[in-house]
């Protein structure tokens, strides 16, 4: 049996994180660059099933059994087991992933999507997108506490998506082409913990929390129009002042700051943090021809890694 392979793809936020999980709409768009590919191959001889995880960072062979109760892999697969009630023969899965971890690029999320679409081809079950996505949200819950769900749906549809918890998700139309650049902080948080400190602020100042998550929102229905129309100036003019909410509600960080501060003084239409915030990437949007000039000014001002892509637009030639 040869081997059956899925991927999903990295993700980021481009307006909305935190309010989003207040009930605010969110826009997010899946990240080709930067993906996760799980294999799995169905092993005769071994008693015990195996998972190989090959990153850049690090290879390790690690037993199933000995995955810990709360491990990633572990939930993604034992939700399939639980969804259709049956075990798989022992298999040997792989995992290979460009994404940087705890960086607000959806890496956990596109790890369960890939591995639940994985898991249920290999045992001949056919699943729909909303029952990957429902299952990736349970394996997310595990890890995050109470996510919008927002990675998870914008990783499993594969679309760019206005999000809002408990609403129908809607695609988004992006009409020109965005030229993007990830820069990272290099510096980690867990999503939980940022989450965690913003409902703490919060219950300790509920008037001045409830306005900030209150203008994010505002925002987005704005950033949806700049995207159908094509406009992208604006759009990097409402980029800034969602980064300058999300630095007012606590979680931005004097790198995230600095990298900012760096997109826009070499010719960045917008910038802000993207995901959980408090470290990992910035994300700044600009003009092909000066994509270069400001990658070399946020490489010079702190920046440990730079991804740059493009989100198509659907206008011809973009
Ligand atoms: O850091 P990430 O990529 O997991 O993004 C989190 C987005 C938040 O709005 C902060 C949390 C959520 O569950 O939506």
């Amino acid at each position: 049996m040869p081997a059956i392979i899925s991927k999903a793809t990295g993700k980021i936020i481009l307006f909305g994180e935190h309010a989003v999980v207040y009930g605010y709409p969110a826009i997010a768009v899946p990240i080709d660059a930067i993906q996760v590919k799980v294999s799995i191959l169905p092993v005769i001889l071994e008693n015990q099933s195996i998972i190989k995880i090959r990153n850049i960072n690090w290879q390790e062979d690690i037993p199933f059994a000995e995955l810990d109760e709360y491990d990633p892999i572990r939930t993604s697969i034992e939700n399939v087991y639980a969804h259709i009630n049956q075990k798989p023969p022992h298999f040997e899965m792989t995992i290979s992933s460009s994404i940087p971890i705890s960086a607000g690029l959806g890496s956990s999320a596109a790890l369960a999507v890939a591995i639940t679409k994985c898991m249920s081809q290999f045992l001949g079950i056919y699943l729909s997108n909303d029952e990957i996505n429902a299952l990736a949200y349970k394996s997310e819950e595990v890890q995050h506490g109470s996510p919008s769900g927002i990675d998870n749906s914008v990783i499993t549809l594969g679309q760019p998506i206005l999000f809002r918890k408990s609403k129908p998700i809607s695609q988004i139309k992006i009409m020109s082409s965005i030229h993007i650049i990830l820069a990272d902080t290099g510096k980690r948080t867990l999503t939980k913990d940022v989450v965690t400190f913003v409902k703490q602020r919060l219950e300790k100042e509920p008037d001045f929390i409830k306005s900030i998550l209150f203008e994010i929102g505002g925002l987005v229905e704005e950033a949806s129009k700049a995207l159908l129309y094509g406009e992208v100036k604006k759009l990097g003019n409402l980029m800034v002042r969602n980064h300058i909410f999300l630095k007012k509600l606590g979680v931005s960080s004097i790198e995230l700051d600095q990298l900012v501060e760096s997109a826009l003084k070499n010719g960045a239409f917008g910038a802000k943090l993207c995901g959980g915030g408090k470290g990992g990437y910035m994300i700044a949007i600009c003009e092909p021809s000066s994509c270069e000039r400001v990658s070399f000014g946020l490489v010079s001002d702190g920046a440990t890694h730079i991804i740059s892509t493009t989100i198509k637009g659907s206008k011809q030639g973009n």
